[in-house]
C-alpha cells in the first residue's frame, strides 16, 4: 500500500474522514501524540489498527470524540467526579475511564465492560472526527512498543506502507500521552500520568489514588516496555555518575541531557529544556534522533518526579533498561 502524507487542508480532512467511514485507518496530530484513527463503532475497522502496530489483543483503545453531547451514547453512565474532570480539562490532555454502553463494540475496548475517552483540544483532530461523523479509536501512531511519533514525519517511520493516509498537521504541544484517569469507582485512580498532573486534578476532584497493580493492570498498556528506542536506554541522575559511566565503560554514547554543564558529553549530546513542560514535548524526537545516531547507549538525565516530571519519568523509566544514580 502507498501512504500519502498531505497537510491538513479541507481536501485531506475530506478524504480522511471518507477513508475512516470505509472502515480504513488514517494518522492524525492530536496534542499529544500522533494518533492511529479508525471508526470506534466499527468492528473490522478497529481490528485493522491492532494489525496495523502488531499491538498485543488486549490492550484497549481510547475513543476520540469531536464534543460533549457525543459522550452519554458511548457510556453507561457520566458519574460526578468525572463530570468535574470534563468540565476543567476538555477538551485537553486528559481521558476519562467510563463503564461503557452497548454501541461500543468489544474489539475497541479488549473485551472490557469500560472504555476511555478522549476529547482532544487539536483543531485537526476535532475537524476530522466531525467530519468523520464518528467517534474515532486511536493509539498513538507507531508499532506497538516503540516511542510514541510527534511528527508526521515520526509516523512515517513507523507506517509507511501499512497505512492509506497521514495527515500533517506539524508538531504537537505536549509530547506526551494523555493522562488517564478511572473515576468508575469512588476512589479516583490515575492509571497514566501525562501534562495534566496529579496535583490539577485533585485540585478538581480531591485525592486521587494509584491502582493496585499485584493483581491485573488496570490499564494493559502499561504492563508492556512501551516508548523504546532500539539502542539501550540507560537513566542518570548526577552528572558525576555519568561521567564515571563515560570513563569506566569507554563506548559510543549519545547523551540528552538539561543540565547545561552537562552539554558536550559523549559522542553526542542532545539537550533538553530544563523545563519540564518543555522537556516533555522535545523528549520523543530527542529518543528518536538519539536512536538514528549508531550509538551503543543513549543515557538521559533524569527529571525530579513533580509536576510533569512524574510523566517525564514513568516513560523513561519504562524506556530504560537500568539507573546509574
Ligand atoms: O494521548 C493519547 O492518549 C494518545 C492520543 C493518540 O490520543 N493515545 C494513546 O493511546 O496514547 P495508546 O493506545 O497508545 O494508549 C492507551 C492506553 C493504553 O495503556 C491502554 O491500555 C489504556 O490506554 N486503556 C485503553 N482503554 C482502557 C480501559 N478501558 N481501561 C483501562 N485502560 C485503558
Ligand atoms: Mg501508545
Amino acid at each position: 500500500m502507498k501512504t500519502a502524507v498531505k497537510d491538513v487542508s479541507k481536501e485531506s480532512i475530506a478524504q480522511a474522514a471518507t477513508l475512516i467511514q470505509a472502515g480504513q485507518l488514517v494518522a492524525f496530530p492530536t496534542e499529544t501524540v500522533y494518533g492511529l484513527g479508525a471508526d470506534a463503532l466499527n468492528p473490522t475497522a478497529v481490528l485493522q489498527i491492532f494489525a496495523a502496530k502488531n499491538r498485543p489483543a488486549d490492550n484497549p483503545l481510547i475513543v476520540h470524540i469531536a464534543d460533549v453531547s457525543e459522550l452519554p451514547r458511548l457510556v453507561d453512565a457520566i458519574p460526578p467526579l468525572a463530570q468535574k474532570l470534563i468540565d476543567a480539562f476538555w477538551p485537553g490532555p486528559l481521558s476519562i475511564v467510563f463503564k461503557k454502553s452497548a454501541i461500543v463494540p468489544a474489539q475497541t475496548t479488549a473485551g472490557l465492560a469500560t472504555v476511555v475517552i478522549r476529547l482532544p483540544a487539536h483543531p485537526d483532530a476535532i475537524q476530522l472526527i466531525h467530519a468523520a461523523g464518528t467517534p474515532i479509536a486511536a493509539p498513538s501512531a507507531n508499532q506497538s512498543g516503540n516511542v510514541s511519533p510527534t511528527t508526521a514525519q515520526h509516523v512515517q517511520e513507523e507506517l509507511n506502507g501499512v497505512i492509506p493516509l497521514i495527515l500533517d498537521g506539524g508538531d504537537i504541544e505536549f509530547g506526551l500521552e494523555s493522562t488517564i484517569i478511572d473515576c468508575t469507582s469512588p476512589q479516583p485512580l490515575l492509571l497514566r500520568p501525562g501534562s495534566i498532573t496529579q496535583e490539577q486534578l485533585e485540585k478538581v476532584v480531591g485525592p486521587v489514588g494509584a491502582p493496585d497493580e499485584t493483581e491485573k493492570p488496570a490499564s494493559p498498556g502499561m504492563k508492556y516496555k512501551h516508548y523504546s528506542p532500539k539502542t539501550p536506554v540507560v537513566l542518570f541522575t548526577k552528572p558525576e555518575n555519568l561521567q564515571a559511566a563515560l570513563v569506566a565503560h569507554p563506548r559510543r554514547s549519545c547523551v540528552i541531557h538539561h543540565s547545561k554543564a552537562l552539554a558536550g558529553s559523549g559522542e553526542v549530546s542532545v539537550p533538553l529544556s530544563h523545563n519540564p513542560t518543555h522537556a516533555a514535548a522535545a523528549l520523543y524526537r530527542a529518543l528518536r534522533q538519539a536512536d538514528t545516531l549508531h550509538c551503543d547507549v543513549i543515557y538521559v538525565e533524569t527529571f525530579p518526579k513533580t509536576g510533569v516530571g512524574v510523566a517525564i519519568m514513568n516513560r523513561l523509566e519504562k524506556a530504560a533498561s537500568h539507573v546509574i544514580g
